[in-house]
């Protein structure tokens, strides 16, 4: 078996602004130990094994890494050394594709593409060396990836483990006009409040990622079991022939096997539903949640909010609500936020929850925020507000 499925080493879960503590919550609830974290990743120890049920199960993580190499670089020749130094025939076949992607903040660096080129040549020349043959390179989340995170003088090289993101879960095929990531989604649905035993109602549901989200929690669905492709797939040896415990690909289909044995009977998910004043949008939250295989778990109408069903008992109301992004459409959408705080007063048994990006709407609601997480909505930065006594 090629060693890198034995070694057991460091894991960082990479995560959009925001979202890091939500991941650690995660992947402390799949059993692991946290090392460190900040703003916007979190380290564990594991094997690539872990890097597999990471990657099927994280809601809110963006990246699996494997960090391969971490040195101080001050210019491109330095970064290419330091490359070159990397044993990466452990990792890559002469015979995959692979692609070099990555973050970079370097005061020498005026064309970020250069230091990605530079890492594949450092790449393409090692594998030549020891295999007398290099595997193809290129764009495209077919084949393994390598990331490079390279700030200042700190570089770090990773094994990319993920490849296309995790945010894209490949259930939303239809956007719809403002979506929010299926990351940034889940943790809005986690950071709410919300027990997965009681209600969950998205009026404004757009094109249904919130309510996608909160099925798949109430499901105990993993969230990446319909993804067919992740970059661990094209590492050295993931095919080979089975050694006492199977290889690599047999250890991927048990896990997918788990997985789908641990999620939760019908009988156990509450009522989720979802509804928008336009038609239209709903027809795509209702496709994408046959997408993501809990069409049957989410109740769509077309109505305005304030007439969305609320079943009895208990439970949370989530809004995302457009927050206009010039000043015009700020003072033309001040009558809704305070119709929501209408109808936040008007609420017995539930709680509510707004996604939005202007503290001018916010106040608008006239209600005080028992809780309230900083997010970002792709690079807007936004605050999720949490009314416990509406
Ligand atoms: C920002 S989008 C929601 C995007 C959603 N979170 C997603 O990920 O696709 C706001 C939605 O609110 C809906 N909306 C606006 N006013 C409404 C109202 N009075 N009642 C119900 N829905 C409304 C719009 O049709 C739109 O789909």
């Amino acid at each position: 078996m090629a060693a890198c499925w034995t070694q057991s080493g460091a894991i960082a879960l990479a995560c959009g602004r925001g979202l890091a503590s939500f991941a650690r919550r995660e992947a402390r609830a799949l059993g692991y130990e946290v090392v460190r974290d900040d703003e916007s990743s979190v380290e564990i120890h594991g094997t690539l094994r872990d890097a597999m049920r990471l990657n099927l199960w994280l809601r809110t993580a963006h990246r699996v890494l494997v960090p391969v190499a971490r040195a101080e670089a001050k210019t491109i020749d330095h970064l290419f050394k330091h490359a070159a130094a990397v044993p990466w025939e452990e990792w890559l076949s002469p015979d995959s594709f692979f692609t070099v992607h990555g973050v970079v903040h370097n005061d020498t660096i005026r064309d970020t593409r250069l230091p990605m080129l530079r890492v594949k040549d450092a790449i393409a020349d090692r594998l030549r060396e020891v295999h007398g043959r290099r595997p193809d390179s290129g764009a495209g989340w077919h084949g393994a990836s390598v990331f490079i995170l390279w700030r200042e003088r700190d570089l770090r090289l990773f094994i990319d483990t993920t490849g296309e993101p995790l945010s894209r879960r490949g259930y939303r095929q239809w956007p719809g006009a403002a979506p929010m990531q299926e990351t940034l989604a889940a943790a809005c649905v986690m950071a709410s409040g919300w027990d997965w035993h009681a209600p969950f109602v998205v009026p404004m549901c757009g094109s249904g990622t919130p309510a996608i989200e909160a099925a798949l929690i109430a499901r105990h669905r993993a969230p990446s079991l319909r993804r067919d492709r992740f970059a661990f797939m094209a590492l050295a040896g993931f095919d080979d022939p089975a050694g006492p415990d199977g290889s690599p690909a047999d250890w991927w289909r048990a896990e997918r096997t788990a997985a789908v044995a641990a999620e939760r009977p019908d009988a156990d998910v509450p009522p989720i539903i979802a509804s928008d004043s336009s038609a239209e949008a709903v027809r795509h939250a209702h496709e994408n949640a046959r997408l993501a295989g809990v069409e049957g778990d989410i109740r769509f109408s077309v109505c305005d909010f304030t007439a969305t069903p609320q079943p009895p008992g208990r439970g949370m109301v989530f809004l995302n609500p457009a927050y206009g992004e010039r000043l015009g459409d700020v003072e033309a959408l001040a009558p809704l936020y305070r119709r929501i705080g209408s109808f936040f007063k008007g609420l017995t048994d539930y709680r509510g929850a707004v996604l939005t990006a202007s503290p001018r709407l916010a106040r608008e609601i006239g209600l005080r925020a028992g809780k309230q997480f900083p997010f970002y909505n792709g690079p807007l930065e936004c605050r999720l507000l949490v009314f416990y006594k509406t």
